[in-house]
């Protein structure tokens, strides 16, 4: 396996990561306060292609490989995980699985302005009785006409209250179980949308979480993406390269808590010296940078295998149960190193900490990775 950067995806990294340095940093810290939600920054994400990173260029997308998606992720999500998420969630789940069910009648609607950065998606398949156990959609779509009608309830929905577009899953024939799931492109302003309140979250607070109520919400039979009864494969399939995005997002995290930790301990004094020629922070220094190096390699080689056409299912439940590990891990070692200063809101690695954790929980909690990969274990 060949991990060596092009020159191209080295640049695709270098101009990710002076955007968030230059553009993404200054009103982090502000926006975590204040939970709000950066439209100027996504604008100018949809103008760098950063909204649609893989999606083709014949539909307005930047046409770059899952590789170059990792590490402008990653370098994002090193500065503001809020806003890692918020490109996570439109280019892995929404632009991706329109480009690969949609008709050409989707896509030049949704997929070219959501791959643009003029739109903004999101995904809607948990509810509040269906979490991990997805399979278990209670929302129902019933058709009537060159229409159908949808009833039901989404929750904990990323980007739900700033986009334009839901991606969203309902029960067109609830006798066959999940293969009774289809899936439905709808528009905000579609008559019957009731956007439920803003989650008060602890960490990645300025991307924004809402419930979802449908009441008799009426979606063109041309918005049904694919056809009826693939809605739980498409689920699945779009969450597998989701996974990759939010183990991306989880890297930056913990790079970031070990950036923060050697810059500190080699200016803290202790003990007649700088803490970094303590060997009980080196060896915390170790460890984080081991567990990050091997998170890294997971995530390159599940990017690698969706670039070169193979499976990545094992792979990306692999690298998001490694990553997600590691940024909390390593979040809370650098607030350990960072002593004092590293609880109080002075120092970032507190907010690391916040930040961290969700990416144990979204987009497939770490037990349900596990279950994913001995089952592709199992099967093989
Ligand atoms: N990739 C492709 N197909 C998959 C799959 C995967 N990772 N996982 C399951 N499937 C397929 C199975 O092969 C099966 O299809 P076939 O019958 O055609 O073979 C079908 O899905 C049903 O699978 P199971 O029989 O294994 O069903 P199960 O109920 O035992 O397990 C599950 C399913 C794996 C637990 C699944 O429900 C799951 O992944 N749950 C987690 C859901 C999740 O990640 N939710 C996150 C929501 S999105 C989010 O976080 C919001 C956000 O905005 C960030």
């Amino acid at each position: 396996m060949n991990f060596d950067l092009t020159e191209e995806q080295i640049s695709i990294r270098d101009a990710a990561k002076d955007f968030a340095e230059n553009e993404i940093a200054p009103s982090a810290v502000e926006r975590d306060l204040t939970a709000e939600f950066p439209h100027e920054i996504v604008k100018k994400l949809g103008e760098l292609g950063f909204m649609g990173m893989m999606v083709s260029h014949e539909w307005g997308g930047a046409g770059m490989d899952t590789i170059s998606y990792v590490l402008a992720i990653e370098e994002i999500s090193k500065v503001d995980a809020s806003v890692g998420v918020i490109m996570s969630v439109n280019n892995s789940l929404v632009c991706f699985g329109i480009e690969k069910w949609g008709s050409d009648f989707q896509k030049e609607k949704y997929l070219k302005p959501l791959a643009s950065g003029n739109l903004l998606g999101a995904f809607c398949l948990s509810e509040p009785e269906a979490g991990s156990d997805a399979t278990h959609q209670s929302t129902e779509a019933v058709l009537d006409g060159d229409h159908y009608v949808i009833n039901g309830m989404k929750n904990w929905i990323t980007n739900g209250v700033q986009c334009d577009v839901y991606f969203l899953q309902a029960m067109t024939d609830k006798s066959k179980g999940y293969k009774g799931i289809s899936t439905f492109i709808i528009d905000k302003n579609t008559p019957g949308l009731e956007i439920g309140k803003k989650e008060d979250k602890m960490g990645i607070r300025s991307s924004d979480t809402c419930t979802l109520g449908l009441n008799n919400v009426r979606v063109p039979v041309e918005n049904l993406l694919g056809e009826e009864g693939i809605g739980f494969k498409i689920a699945m399939e779009t969450l597998n390269g989701g996974r990759i995005g939010v183990a991306a997002q989880a890297l930056g995290i913990a790079q970031a808590s070990l950036e923060a930790s050697v810059k500190y301990s080699k200016v803290r004094k202790a003990f007649d010296s700088t803490i970094s020629e303590l060997q009980s922070i080196q060896f915390k220094l170790a460890e984080m940078s081991t567990d990050i190096e091997s998170a890294r390699l997971m995530i390159y080689s599940a990017a690698l295998n969706k670039d070169n056409k193979k499976s990545y299912v094992k792979e990306a439940s692999m690298a998001k149960l490694l990553a997600s590990q590691a940024a909390v891990s390593c979040a809370l070692e650098a607030i350990q190193i960072h002593g004092g200063y590293g609880y109080v809101r002075e120092y970032l690695v507190e907010r690391f900490l916040r930040d961290s954790k969700i990416t144990q929980i979204y987009e497939g909690t770490s037990e349900i990775q596990k279950l994913v990969i001995a089952r592709e274990i199992l099967r093989s």
